[in-house]
C-alpha cells in the first residue's frame, strides 16, 4: 500500500439524479495527495447529450471504463454514494474480472447493501407526487431545480430512470471475495438505508468491512456534510505514515503509539480551530463571516481566533515532509518564514515534541509587525497587492506568538524566533543547517529573501515548502530562484493553494 505522499486516485461516482458536481468539495477537503476525478452519468450533467443507461451492469462497464483510462500508473480507490455505491461496487468487481490492479480501497456510501436492493422507496407503483415528497425528505431537490414545475417534472423523471435502474437490477453474489479493502459509509438518520443492516455489506464484499457513521448525517452527507464525511473517507484512504511498522523501523526510533498520532492530530485541529470553529475575519475575497468547514481545511478563510489560516490540509502535508526528513535521518533544523499567529511554527515544534527529537530547533522569522510597505524600488506585483494595508489584522507582536506557543506547552529553547524584516534577518540568523523551510511571506520578495538566504543551507533530502504558491508574485519568485539555480526538482501541488518540492542535489 502506497504511503500518504503517493499519488492517489479517488474516483467518485454520484447518486441517482445526481451529477459529478455534487463532489466539487472533495478536492479541497482531501488536499493534494488524493485526486479527485468525479465520473459523470451518462445523460446527465455535462454528459445530458448522451443516452442514459440502460441497467447497472451498462453503468458498470462505463465507470470501468473511466477507471482504466483516468488511473494511470497511480494507486486508484473509489467512492461512490447511493446508487453511484452500486455502480461502484458492480465495476470494481468487473474490474477484478478483467485482472485490473486491485484498488487501494472502495467506499460505499449512503448504499443498501446490494443483496437486498434499494427497497419500494420510489418503486413502479409510485406516483410522482410521493416522489416528490420522498426527495424533499431527502433535501435532494436543489432549490432552483424546486421553485419551476417544468424542471421539477424533468429532475423528477431523471430520478425516476435511476430507480427503475436499481429496482431491475439483480445481484449476483460474489464467487470469489472482493480483492480490496471496503468502507461503508452510513448516516445514522438516512430514510434511504434506515431499514437495512451495514454490516451485511460484508455478504457482498466477501470479506469483513469496515463501517464508518455519520451519526445525525441525512442522506446527502456528500454535500451537507461534506468536510465530516471527507475526514472518514480520508483516514482510511491515507492511514498515518507513522503507523506502519516500516515507518517505525525506518525512523530508528522508538515506536511511534497511538497517543503521538491521536496527539498531532488533536493539534492539527486544534490549531486550526475545525474544534470551537471560530467565524472567519470578513475580506474582500471571502466577504462571509460563518464558519465554513471546507474553506478552514483548504486554508481559504482568515480565521478570528484560530493560531493558524494555512488550513488543515497543508498542516498534514508539514507532517508528512517532517515525517518523511525524520525516517531518512535528513539533517537540519525546521524554519518558517511569516509565522502570524505562530500556529505552523507550534505544530513543528509539537511534532518534534511528539517524536521525541531533542536536537533540531524551530525557527520561527517575522516582522512581527505584519508586511511590509512596499516602495518605487521593490517589485512593481508586490506594491501593486498593497499588503501592509491589512497590517491591523497581519501584525500580531512577538510577546502574543510566545504566549500562543507556551499555550501548547511548547515554549522551550528548542523555538528561536528571528524578528525583523527578511532581508534584514535572514542572511546574518546562526542557522547552520535545515531540512526544511516553510515559506510564507506572501510576497515577491518575500519568497525571494528566503530562498536566497535559507536555500544554500537546505540538505539534500530537505523540503521547501511555498504556501502562497497560488499568488502570482509568489510563484513568479519561486521560479526566478529556480531557473537561476539550476533547481528541476519536481513541484507538488498541496490543497490547490500551496506547493512543495524535495531537494534532490
Ligand atoms: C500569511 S501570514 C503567515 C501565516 C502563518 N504561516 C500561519 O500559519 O498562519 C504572513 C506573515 O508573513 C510576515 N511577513 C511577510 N513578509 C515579511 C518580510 N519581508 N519580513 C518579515 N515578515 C514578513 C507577516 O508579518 C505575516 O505574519
Amino acid at each position: 500500500m502506497g504511503g500518504p505522499g503517493d499519488r492517489l486516485v479517488l474516483f467518485c461516482v454520484p447518486h441517482a439524479g445526481g451529477t459529478a458536481a455534487a463532489f466539487n468539495a472533495w478536492q479541497a477537503l482531501l488536499g493534494g495527495a488524493v485526486e479527485v476525478r468525479a465520473m459523470e452519468h451518462a445523460g446527465r450533467g455535462t454528459r445530458a447529450a448522451e443516452p442514459g443507461y440502460r441497467s447497472i451492469g451498462e453503468a458498470a462497464k462505463d465507470f470501468a471504463a473511466f477507471v482504466t483510462a483516468g488511473a494511470g500508473g497511480a494507486d486508484w480507490a473509489v467512492l461512490g454514494h447511493s446508487m453511484g455505491g452500486l455502480i461502484a461496487y458492480e465495476g470494481v468487481r468487473l474490474l477484478q474480472e478483467r485482472g485490473f490492479r486491485p484498488a487501494r480501497r472502495l467506499v460505499v456510501s449512503a448504499c443498501p447493501p446490494p443483496q437486498h436492493g434499494f427497497g419500494p422507496v420510489w418503486g413502479a407503483g409510485t406516483s410522482d407526487a410521493q416522489v416528490v415528497d420522498f426527495l424533499l425528505r431527502l433535501g435532494s431537490i436543489p432549490p432552483e431545480i424546486a421553485a419551476s414545475s417544468d424542471a421539477m417534472g424533468y429532475y423528477v423523471g431523471l430520478v425516476r430512470e435511476d430507480a427503475r435502474l436499481t429496482d431491475a437490477h439483480r445481484h449476483r453474489p460474489p464467487a470469489t471475495p472482493l480483492n480490496c479493502p471496503v468502507t461503508v459509509l452510513w448516516g445514522g438518520a438516512d430514510p434511504v438505508t434506515e431499514a437495512f443492516d451495514p454490516a451485511d455489506w460484508r455478504e457482498a464484499a466477501g470479506r469483513p468491512v469496515d463501517i464508518r457513521t455519520l451519526p445525525d448525517a441525512g442522506h446527502l452527507y456528500i454535500t451537507e456534510q461534506a468536510a465530516r464525511a471527507a475526514d472518514l473517507v480520508r483516514a482510511d484512504l491515507l492511514p498515518a505514515p507513522t503507523s506502519g511498522p516500516s515507518a517505525r523501523a525506518a525512523t530508528g526510533r522508538p515506536a511511534v503509539d497511538t497517543g503521538v498520532e491521536l496527539y498531532i492530530d488533536l493539534l492539527k485541529r486544534t490549531l486550526t480551530n475545525t474544534v470551537y470553529e471560530d467565524p472567519p475575519l470578513p475580506s474582500d475575497w471571502a466577504p462571509d463571516t460563518a464558519y465554513d468547514p471546507i474553506s478552514r481545511h483548504a486554508g481559504l478563510d482568515w480565521p478570528s481566533t484560530a493560531h493558524t489560516m494555512v488550513g488543515l490540509r497543508r498542516l498534514d502535508n508539514v507532517q508528512y515532509c517532517v515525517e518523511q526528513i525524520l525516517a531518512d535521518g535528513v539533517p537540519g533544523d525546521f524554519i518558517e518564514t511569516g509565522v502570524w499567529r505562530g500556529g505552523t511554527s507550534i505544530f513543528l515544534r509539537g511534532l518534534l515534541r511528539a517524536h521525541g527529537v531533542t536536537d533540531r530547533r524551530v525557527w520561527a522569522a517575522d516582522s512581527f509587525r505584519g508586511m511590509p510597505v512596499v516602495g518605487p524600488e521593490g517589485h512593481p506585483g508586490d506594491a501593486e497587492l498593497e499588503t501592509h494595508l491589512l497590517n491591523d489584522v497581519m501584525g500580531v507582536p512577538l510577546e502574543q506568538v510566545r504566549r500562543n506557543f507556551e499555550a501548547y506547552g511548547l515554549l522551550d529553547d528548542q523555538v528561536r524566533f528571528l524578528q525583523g524584516w527578511f532581508k534584514d534577518t535572514l542572511p546574518t540568523a546562526p542557522v547552520r543547517s535545515l531540512s526544511l523551510m516553510r515559506l510564507d511571506g506572501d510576497l515577491y520578495e518575500s519568497t525571494m529573501d528566503a530562498l536566497t538566504n535559507l536555500y544554500p543551507k537546505l540538505s539534500v533530502g530537505g523540503f521547501v515548502i511555498v504556501d502562497d504558491y497560488l499568488i502570482k508574485v509568489c510563484a513568479e519568485a519561486v521560479h526566478d530562484y529556480r531557473r537561476a539555480n539550476g533547481i528541476d526538482d519536481e513541484i507538488k501541488d498541496i490543497d490547490g493553494y500551496g506547493a512543495f518540492w524535495r531537494r534532490t542535489r
